[in-house]
C-alpha cells in the first residue's frame, strides 16, 4: 500500500503556496494526502512565525502528535516554515519525537529529508540560499480543479519594520522575471484557471532591484492583457511603495479587483517612525485618495497593531482617526507581540496589558461598525460573483467572490463553478453574504 501524509498549513498566502510545492514533491515520492494525522504515515507542520500566538501553535500541535508516535514509532513528524527556518537544528533538540526541519529556502529538500527519515535519520536544512539559486525555485504547482490562483511574483523582504521577522526569516527580496510569470499565468489560464492573485510580501517593489525588470505596475498591465483570465488581484502593499502609476491602474486595468489591501498598522506618525514604515499618515491618506479618486468603488482592508512599546492614548486616537477617514471594509487587528531579534524587540514596552486589551476593543468596535455599513451597502443589490466552488455550508451550496473579495454561498448547479454569474445579496453576515443567482 502507498504511504500517505497529513499536512497543516499556519499563517501567511506564502505558506499556502508554499504548502501546494510540499503537496506535489511528497506526491512525487509516493506519498499521498489524508485528512487525519491518524491515518498518516508523515505528518507535516508548515508554520509561521509572525506573531507570538502563531509560534505557541507550533509547539502545541507538535505535542498533539507524540501519542501517534508512542502508538506507531515508525510515524514520521516534520516542521517547516518561518519557525522552523528560525529555530533549525535547536527544534529537533527540544522535540526528541520530531524527525526533520526543512527552512523557507529549503522546500525543495523535503523529499531528501523525508527518504532520511524513512531511514530513521534525523536531519535539519535551514540555510539560506543565493540569489540565482532561489530564482530557480519560483513554486511551479500542479493546477487541481482551481478557478482562482495564488502567483508569487517576488520573494523575502528588505523593509526592516522594526516589529516584524518575516526579513529574518525569508531573507532578502529576490523578484521572478516578469517573462516566467507572464508563462505561468497563461498556462494556469488555459488549465482554466480564471483569477490570479499576484503574490510577494511586497509586491510594490517588485523589479525595482533588477535590472532592466518590469516595474509592478507594469507588470499587472501586462498581465491584465492574457486572454481568458477574468481577474487580478495582488497583496501584500506596502504603502511606501505604491506609486501613483500604480494607483492608476486601478481606473484602466478592466480586470484587476476594486479591492487593496494596504496595510496602515498605525495612524500615528510617531509610531510609524518607529515602525520604521517609511511613511506618515498624511502620505498614506494621499494614496488613499488618490486610489478612491481613480476608482470610487474601491474598498480597502488593512492591517494594524495595537499596542506597539510606547503607544500613548494620542497615538490610539491617531489610528482611530484614520480608521474613520478611510473607512476600511475589513481590517486585521493585531495586539502587538515582540519578535526577539527585531529593533522593536529592544524598547521599552512599559504599558499594561490591560490597557492595550481595551484599546484593542475600541478598535474593532469601530471597524466592526464602519465595515458592517460598508458590507450592508451590498444588500439587495445583484453583483457580478466568481463561482469558486462547492461551499462549506453544504445544501447545494456554491461559493464565490465579488470585486471586493468578499464571499458569497448562493444555491447552483456545479456546472457554474469558474463562471461569472449575477447574485443578489439577500443577507449580509459577519464573513460571507448569502446570495440568490438571478
Ligand atoms: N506583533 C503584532 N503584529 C505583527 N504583525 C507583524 N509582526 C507583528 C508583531 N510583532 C502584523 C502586521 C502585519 C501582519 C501580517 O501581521 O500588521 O501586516
Ligand atoms: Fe514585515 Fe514590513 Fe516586510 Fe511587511 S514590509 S513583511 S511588515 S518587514
Amino acid at each position: 500500500m502507498g504511504k500517505a501524509f497529513y499536512l497543516e498549513t499556519f499563517g501567511c498566502q506564502m505558506n499556502v503556496v508554499d504548502s501546494e510545492r510540499i503537496v506535489d514533491l511528497l506526491e512525487g515520492i509516493g506519498y499521498a494526502q489524508v485528512d487525519a494525522a491518524e491515518k498518516a504515515d508523515l505528518v507535516l507542520l508548515n508554520t509561521c512565525s509572525v506573531r507570538d500566538k502563531a509560534e505557541r501553535k507550533v509547539y502545541g500541535h507538535l505535542g498533539r502528535f507524540k501519542p501517534i508516535k508512542d502508538r506507531r514509532p515508525e510515524l514520521i513528524i516534520g516542521v517547516g516554515g518561518c519557525v522552523a527556518q528560525q529555530e533549525g537544528e535547536k527544534m529537533l533538540e527540544t522535540v526528541p519525537y520530531l524527525d526533520l526541519v526543512f527552512g523557507t529556502h529549503n522546500i525543495h529538500r523535503l523529499p531528501e529529508l523525508v527518504l532520511q527519515a524513512e531511514e530513521k535519520r534525523r536531519g535539519s536544512v535551514t540555510d539560506f540560499l543565493d540569489r540565482e539559486t532561489r530564482l530557480n525555485l519560483f513554486p511551479h504547482r500542479s493546477v487541481r480543479d482551481n478557478v482562482t490562483r495564488f502567483v508569487t511574483v517576488m520573494q523575502g523582504c528588505d523593509n526592516f519594520c522594526s516589529y516584524c521577522i518575516v526579513p529574518y526569516v525569508r531573507g532578502r527580496e529576490v523578484s521572478r522575471p516578469s517573462g516566467e510569470i507572464k508563462a505561468e499565468i497563461e498556462g494556469l489560464v488555459a488549465q482554466g484557471v480564471r483569477e490570479v492573485t499576484l503574490l510577494g510580501q511586497n509586491v510594490n517593489s517588485y523589479g525595482l532591484k533588477e535590472d532592466g525588470e518590469l516595474s509592478f505596475a507594469e507588470l499587472l498591465n501586462e498581465v491584465n492583457q492574457v486572454a481568458g483570465l477574468e481577474r487580478l488581484r495582488f497583496a501584500t502593499s506596502h504603502p511606501k511603495d505604491m506609486t501613483d502609476e500604480l494607483i492608476n491602474c486601478f481606473g484602466r486595468l478592466d480586470k484587476l479587483c476594486k479591492h487593496i489591501h494596504l496595510p496602515v498598522q498605525s495612524g500615528s506618525d510617531r509610531i510609524l517612525e518607529l515602525m520604521n514604515r517609511g511613511y506618515t499618515a498624511a502620505d498614506y491618506l494621499r494614496k488613499v485618495e488618490g486610489l478612491k479618486s481613480v476608482c470610487p468603488e474601491i474598498r480597502l482592508t488593512t492591517d494594524i497593531i495595537v499596542g506597539f512599546p510606547g503607544e500613548t492614548e494620542d497615538d490610539f486616537l491617531a489610528t482611530l482617526e484614520m480608521v474613520e477617514m478611510v473607512r476600511y471594509a475589513d481590517a486585521f487587528t493585531f495586539l502587538y507581540s515582540p519578535r526577539s531579534g527585531t529593533k522593536a524587540a529592544e524598547l521599552q514596552d512599559d504599558q499594561s496589558s490591560v490597557l492595550k486589551q481595551e484599546r484593542f476593543e475600541r478598535l474593532c468596535a469601530l471597524q466592526n461598525r464602519i465595515g458592517e455599513e460598508i458590507w450592508q451597502q451590498d444588500l439587495d443589490k445583484v453583483l457580478p460573483v466568481l463561482v469558486e466552488g462547492e461551499s462549506k455550508q453544504g445544501d447545494g451550496q456554491l461559493f464565490g467572490r465579488t470585486t471586493w473579495n468578499r464571499i458569497v454561498n448562493f444555491v447552483g448547479e456545479k456546472e457554474l463553478i469558474g463562471m461569472t454569474v449575477p447574485v443578489k445579496i439577500v443577507k449580509v453576515f459577519r464573513n460571507s453574504n448569502l446570495g440568490e443567482l438571478i
